[in-house]
């Protein structure tokens, strides 16, 4: 415990009961900030990210030694059969790879990505996680104006707080937390990019294929710059499945509505809207952020990469620091690419376990929107306060279980908790946690009777 301690206390959660009321979700306008400062961020005693267990404790007021066993931390969004295991092997001979300096141009891991995902290479650009991409996209509209879709991933707002853009918001709809495709388009104008989560962190939810398609001819024609950020895409089964049967007609539609003809782009992952043929040259306003570090669990690596039009990635790769990509996230890439089966056993495992892990917490009361991630958004039926959410996070914590609390994210505000999908034995875990903290509050008589009415 090296950190300073910051009280949980009431003052804290009636300062963000205040924020709720005015973000709340069903909040449908965008709303312009008159600063780039978010209090939702800065001023909050909570950690910023998943995967700061003491600091969350400390926040809690949870002894950690009062819990029953050792942690399970599902506070990061990390899948629980990696790394890979010939990883450590492949480490201990690795060494080489830190003595002389990577190669700037990041040969082995661009040709790798670049083929994996179909796109040329010099419409690929690796980064020290998918957190620099989206710093570097903020720096080549330094000054400018964005839009961000929220309840979402913080750093969006803190790049464009670094960089002086002026940011509005627009929010997910509804305990389902649904986009308004129509209100996005309107709030498009005068905007120079849009940040777009998909799957959404926290949510899970995943924007509609054909609404990014119309977000982005919209984009095209207002001037403004779709990101979407994928950093969770390898859970969300997309790049799988839905592509099968699809022919090279197919793809030659997908790019050339992307490139503005108006042709709807109905099936495979979006990184094919980047590559028209083989000419690199047309400028799609689209840029795709992913992230290496959670399918593979390599968090501590760094390892994240951006897709956009070979133009974008110029200005964006001028702009990062020389020799930020390290030497062995560059060598691994070419390996983590070629484990199949490692991919293969992770999906077998996510189609298992979500859907039933997301049953099992319905079936509790629990409200929980439909996730296409490798975490689930819950929150108790009823009303949606900070206090409610602190209920299932300390609950879970003395049953030795971190969860990521949702103070930060704007229109959550504390009243949900955002929780890892893990092995089948933790999620049993997790499910029979929660049973207990609903019967204790119920015994307790608590604001509301968690089971007694269904989801709500
Ligand atoms: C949506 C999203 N994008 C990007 C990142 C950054 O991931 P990393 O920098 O570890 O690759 C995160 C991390 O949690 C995230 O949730």
């Amino acid at each position: 415990m090296t950190e300073p301690y910051s009280p949980p206390g009431a003052a804290s959660a009636a300062d963000i009961d205040s924020e709720a009321a005015r973000h709340s979700p069903a909040q449908a306008q965008a709303t312009a900030s008159t600063s780039n400062s978010d209090p939702h961020q800065y001023a909050s005693p909570w950690p910023l990210h998943g995967g700061q267990g003491e600091a969350l404790l400390r926040c809690l007021g949870v002894d950690p030694s009062s819990a029953a066993g050792p942690f399970v931390d599902l506070s990061a969004s990390l899948n629980p059969l990696g790394p890979p295991t010939w990883f450590g092997d492949w480490l201990a001979g690795a060494g080489g790879h830190l003595w002389r300096y990577p190669d700037p141009r990041q040969p082995l891991a661009r040709a790798a990505l670049a083929a994996h995902h179909g796109v040329a290479q010099q419409q690929l650009w690796l980064t020290n996680g998918g957190a620099e991409a989206i710093h570097l996209v903020a720096q080549c509209h330094r000054g400018g104006r964005a839009l961000i879709v929220e309840p979402t991933f913080g750093e969006y707002a803190r790049a464009c707080a670094l960089n002086d853009i002026s940011v509005s918001r627009i929010m997910l709809q509804g305990d389902d937390f649904r986009l308004d495709v129509d209100a996005l388009c309107q709030a498009m104008t005068g905007v120079d990019l849009v940040f777009l989560c998909r799957p959404n962190n926290p949510t899970g939810t995943l924007a509609r294929r054909d609404d990014v398609a119309t977000l982005l001819r919209h984009a095209r024609r207002v001037g403004a710059l779709l990101v979407v950020d994928e950093a969770f895409a390898e859970f969300s089964d997309e790049d799988e499945g839905e592509d099968e049967g699809e022919d090279e007609s197919a793809f030659a539609e997908c790019s050339d509505d992307a490139a503005g003809d108006g042709r709807c782009a109905a099936q495979g992952p979006l990184c094919q809207w980047l590559a028209p043929g083989a000419d690199t040259s047309v400028d799609v306003p689209l840029v795709l952020l992913r992230s290496l570090t959670k399918f593979y669990t390599l968090p501590g690596l760094r390892l994240g990469y951006v897709m956009a039009s070979a133009a974008r990635i110029r200005a964006l790769a001028e702009r990062q620091v020389a020799w930020s990509l390290n030497g062995l996230a560059e060598a691994v890439v070419p390996e983590l690419l070629a484990d199949g089966d490692f991919a293969e056993a992770s999906r077998g495992w996510l189609a298992d376990e979500r859907d039933r892990l997301c049953q099992a917490l319905r079936a509790l009361g629990l409200v929980v929107p439909e996730s296409r991630a490798n975490f689930v958004l819950l929150r108790l039926p009823g009303a949606a306060t900070p206090q409610r959410g602190e209920v299932l996070l300390r609950g879970l914590a003395r049953h030795a279980i971190l969860g990521r609390h949702t103070h930060t994210f704007r229109g959550l505000d504390g009243a949900w908790v955002r929780l890892a999908l893990s092995t089948a034995e933790v999620n049993d875990r997790v499910v029979e946690a929660l049973a207990d903290i609903i019967a204790a509050e119920t015994v307790a008589g608590g604001s509301q009777t968690p089971c007694s009415g269904g989801s709500a």
